[in-house]
């Protein structure tokens, strides 16, 4: 992995979701997708800073500028609502899956995740694991890092 390594107790709690919000928009988080990409932290550090408790600071930062990092996660382990009329996250007219190297499918799109149990589950973004080893199938958790992963 070439990027940022969170590491706040926060970040590695996994199963909890949190929810961060202003009258303008509300993020939501759910640390057992997050795969550590970093985007949210290089997008805007003034909001997403990992050595910070709560690390997530809504108040630093618009609400136009907060959905669109958002939206560069590529797991929906960060999503937002805006609460002032403001765009929704709509997927693309065309769902892209993209294969990033050595890691999971990037997958862009209306998404419907159906588990072996029945139950489903509706995503505009979702990192599909592909190495075989992830245990929270069938997105990725990172584990591809640890068997050293190689597509080619
Ligand atoms: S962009 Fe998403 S997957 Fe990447 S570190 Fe932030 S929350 Fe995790
Ligand atoms: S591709 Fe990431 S855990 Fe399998």
């Amino acid at each position: 992995m070439s990027d940022a390594n969170p590491s706040s107790d926060e970040r590695k709690q996994p199963g909890v979701q949190r929810e961060y919000r202003t009258g303008q928009i509300v993020v939501h988080w759910e640390p057992k997708l997050c795969i550590h990409t970093a985007r949210c932290l290089r997008g805007l550090p003034q909001v997403f800073d990992i050595n910070r408790l709560p690390w997530i600071k809504l108040e630093a930062a618009s609400a136009e500028q907060i959905a669109e990092v958002v939206r560069r996660c590529p797991t929906s382990a960060l999503s937002f609502e805006r609460l002032n009329g403001g765009p929704q996250e709509h997927a693309p007219e065309q769902t892209t899956i993209q294969a990033t190297p050595d890691g999971p499918l990037y997958v862009r799109g209306d998404i419907k995740i159906v588990n072996q149990d029945g139950s489903t589950r509706n995503l505009t973004r979702a990192a599909l694991c592909r190495c075989g080893h992830s245990k929270n199938k069938p997105f990725c958790d990172g584990s591809h890092w640890e068997v050293d992963f190689k597509t080619t």
